[in-house]
Parts: C-alpha cells; sequence; structure tokens
C-alpha cells in the first residue's frame, strides 16, 4: 500500500546526522493524532460511569449491550474446524466461489458471471483495491463524495492517488437528502470523473436513495461518462436483503462501467475477520485487463486476503438451514434498529426525521460543543459530527440518551 502519511521537505532529512549513524531514518515523520472514531473504543472503556452509553463506533449491538457471533457463524466455524483439509495458499483473488455467491445475493443469480469478483480483507480492503485501480487506470483522476461521508473515505482514496471532490448531498436544516443540489454538482463533473456512492444505509446521515433516484443517478453518469464507485457496507441492516440492494443492481445494470466495494464486517458480525469483495463491471474488451490488474495490486497489497471468515460466509451461503438462519438474526438485527429509530423519532420532535431513515446511523442536530459536554456530563460516547450508532442504545438507555441530548439539540453544529 503506498503511503498516505505526510511528512517534512525533504530539506529536514538530516543527510549528515545518518551518515555518522547518529540519525534517524524516520526523523521526516510527523507524529499522527489517533484515528478519532476509533479511538472512541478506549475512551469508553476507560469511562468507570455505570450508565455510560456507547454510540461511537459502527458495531451492531444487542439489547444487553453485547456484539455477540452470529449463531450461523458459531455453527460454520464448527464445520470449518472439523472439515478444512488444508489452509495453503489461494490465489490474489482470494476464494472465487465466495465471491460469486455474495454477487448472486447481491445483484441476482446469473449476476456473477458479468462481474470480475475479488475477495478482500474488509470493505476498507476493497475501497482501497478499486481506488488503486482506477487510479492506475487514470493518476489523479477526480472523484465526487458527498457530504458529509465516512471519515475514512477521503484519507483512503486521496492516499491511492484519486483527488477527492466534494458534491452537495445533505441538507442539515431538513435533516434529509437534497438530492437536487448533488445532481446539479455532479452535472458540472468532468467526463471520467467518477462518483461514490454509499449503496445503502448511508454513513453518517442513513438517508437514502429511491429507485427512481438511483435510475437518475444511473441516466446521468451513462450521460457524462461517469464511473459510479459504490461502498455498501450495511448492506440487509436497513430494509431488508433485497430491498438494500435493489437500487445497487438497478445501477449496475443500467451504466456500462461500475465498481462495488461490499464489507461482510457488520451484515455477517465478523468485524475483525476482515471479510469484504469488489466487483468491477466493464465493457468484453477490458475485461482481462481489469481482473490481472487487479490481481496486481492485490498481490502487492497483501498478496491474498485472509480466509476464515471469507469461508464461514461461503459455508453459510451455501447451506440452506445456516442461511436462513443467518437471514432471520439479520432480520432481527435490523428490527431492532427500526425499533430504536422510531423510539428516538417519537422521543423528540427535532429527532423525527431519525424514524424515516435506514441503517446503523443518524447525525444529530447538535449546537457547538455538545458532543464533548454529553461526553464529560453523561458518558455518552459519539463521533465529533454528531454522528450515533443507533444500535448502541438500549430500549432502557434510549430514553436518558433523549433527555440528555435535548438540550442541545436544534442547530447543527
Ligand atoms: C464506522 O463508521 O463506525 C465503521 O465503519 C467502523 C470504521 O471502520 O470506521
Amino acid at each position: 500500500m503506498t503511503s498516505d502519511r505526510q511528512a517534512r521537505p525533504a530539506g529536514a532529512f538530516d543527510d549528515g546526522a545518518l551518515a555518522t549513524g547518529g540519525g534517524s531514518h524516520f526523523a521526516t515523520l510527523i507524529p499522527e493524532a489517533p484515528d478519532a472514531l476509533l479511538a472512541l473504543i478506549g475512551l469508553h472503556a476507560a469511562d468507570p460511569r455505570p450508565g455510560k452509553i456507547d454510540v461511537g463506533v459502527g458495531v451492531y449491538r444487542d439489547a444487553a449491550g453485547a456484539t455477540p457471533v452470529f449463531a450461523a457463524v458459531k455453527q460454520a466455524e464448527r464445520w470449518l474446524a472439523d472439515t478444512q483439509a488444508s489452509k495453503s495458499y489461494l490465489g490474489p483473488e482470494g476464494d472465487a466461489r465466495f465471491a460469486a455467491l455474495l454477487a448472486e445475493l447481491l445483484f441476482g443469480a446469473g449476476a456473477a458471471a458479468e462481474l470480475i469478483g475479488l475477495q478482500t480483507p474488509g470493505g476498507t480492503g476493497a475501497l482501497r483495491l478499486g481506488a488503486e485501480l482506477l487510479a492506475r487506470a487514470a493518476p489523479g483522476r477526480s472523484i465526487w463524495v458527498g457530504t458529509p461521508t465516512w471519515a475514512n473515505h477521503a484519507p483512503l482514496l486521496t492516499g491511492a492517488g484519486l483527488v477527492v471532490r466534494s458534491h452537495r448531498f445533505f441538507d442539515a436544516e431538513q435533516s434529509d437528502l437534497d438530492f437536487g443540489a448533488m445532481m446539479a454538482d455532479l452535472d458540472a463533473a468532468a467526463a471520467g470523473d467518477i462518483v461514490l456512492l454509499h449503496g445503502c444505509c448511508h454513513n453518517p446521515t442513513g438517508v437514502s436513495f429511491d429507485l427512481a433516484q438511483w435510475e437518475a443517478i444511473a441516466e446521468l453518469c451513462a450521460r457524462r461518462g461517469l464511473l459510479p464507485f459504490v461502498d455498501l457496507a450495511y448492506h440487509g441492516l436497513g430494509a431488508g436483503l433485497d430491498a438494500d440492494a435493489a437500487g445497487v443492481r438497478r445501477l449496475v445494470e443500467r451504466v456500462p462501467e461500475a465498481v462495488v466495494a461490499y464489507s461482510c464486517d457488520k451484515n455477517f458480525g465478523l468485524y475483525r475477520d476482515r471479510v469484504g469483495a469488489i466487483w468491477v463491471k466493464t465493457q468484453s474488451g477490458r475485461v482481462d485487463a481489469v481482473r490481472s490488474n487487479l490481481y496486481a495490486l492485490a498481490r502487492v497489497n497483501w498478496s491474498m486476503p485472509p480466509d476464515h471468515g471469507a469461508a464461514v460466509v461461503r459455508h453459510i451461503l451455501e447451506t440452506p438451514a445456516l442461511r436462513a438462519e443467518w437471514i432471520a438474526e439479520l432480520a432481527a438485527m435490523a428490527a431492532r434498529i427500526g425499533m430504536l429509530r422510531q423510539r428516538l423519532a417519537a422521543g423528540d420532535p427535532r429527532l423525527e426525521p431519525i424514524g424515516r431513515q435506514q441503517g446503523m446511523f443518524a447525525l444529530l442536530p447538535l449546537a457547538q460543543g455538545a458532543v464533548a459536554a454529553l461526553r464529560r456530563e453523561h458518558g455518552i460516547y459519539m463521533a465529533g459530527n454528531g454522528r450515533i450508532n443507533i444500535a448502541g442504545l438500549g430500549e432502557a438507555s434510549v430514553d436518558r440518551f433523549v433527555a440528555a441530548c435535548a438540550p442541545h439539540l436544534g442547530q447543527r453544529q
């Protein structure tokens, strides 16, 4: 992976000291602040207050506040431990059957044959691989990203060699999608530019496109020569597996070329096992070049992806009883998030839009300084931009959470 780190100018490097053995080879590196979102995990863990509330990093939590391993995953892991005969290397593409089964789940039966698919280390690996492929095809090309977006998007895309440009997306006053503004901004993009889209359950806002809007995006991309790059990390945690996939399916059907990055971290609960995939749709004459470049980029980045989680997903998807159990577990998670959304929406009129949005996240209309005050005074841990992971709330804590937020609601940060 190429380095994203900032460095001092070359002149700051003390060649003389190095030559005499006294300098550091790392003297040009500037310390980086810890990732603000991931740092919340440690801050929350270190807080001794019993009533603390963790609505920070996007991991699912059940009513008891735990992130248990799916029952279907446990069974698949037992099966794997008993039957796996070898852990010898796979190629840079990982497990091709895993990517094909996942493609069928996402795009529908038969769709895998039309796509180049690879297993990746998590959705982040898929995003990075896609971004490096696009930067290799056209160095310095622009990628349009709606504001706000996942905090890791811009550094990841920039680090891969793309130029990140922002388009309007979210109307903070209305807590709603501003589709007109988004389309007006994208209409000004240049042919060859890329458009990053959240496939469902937008992170951090929870707003989604309807099917007509997906079609309008597809039409714009095709007409203006823009390439859609979809990030799909919460499949099944919004309106269900089919409904959450419907927009991406429609988009990929309607455009000549597309890239889709997928994460199994949340919908199979395999976070630290790092399970993801990438698919590329391209013209028939470009398939070999795209596939071989993806393999080459995977090889220099991680050689081949970790197998365990993908083997678990593969076994679940190809075993009808386990597949049904996984679908039921996922549906129960989505239903719990939906119930919490309704509780939040009913708790304060200013939170009413949350009831119409989907997925794990919502962006609260908080006043300046509120995130720090809520942490200090109530032990409530949320991202600095006011994003909450709704699944981090419990049936018992949701009213207390709304009451704590109420004095700070109304004005965006
Ligand atoms: C999140 O946004 O909280 C998750 O996607 C976790 C992460 O890696 O940032």
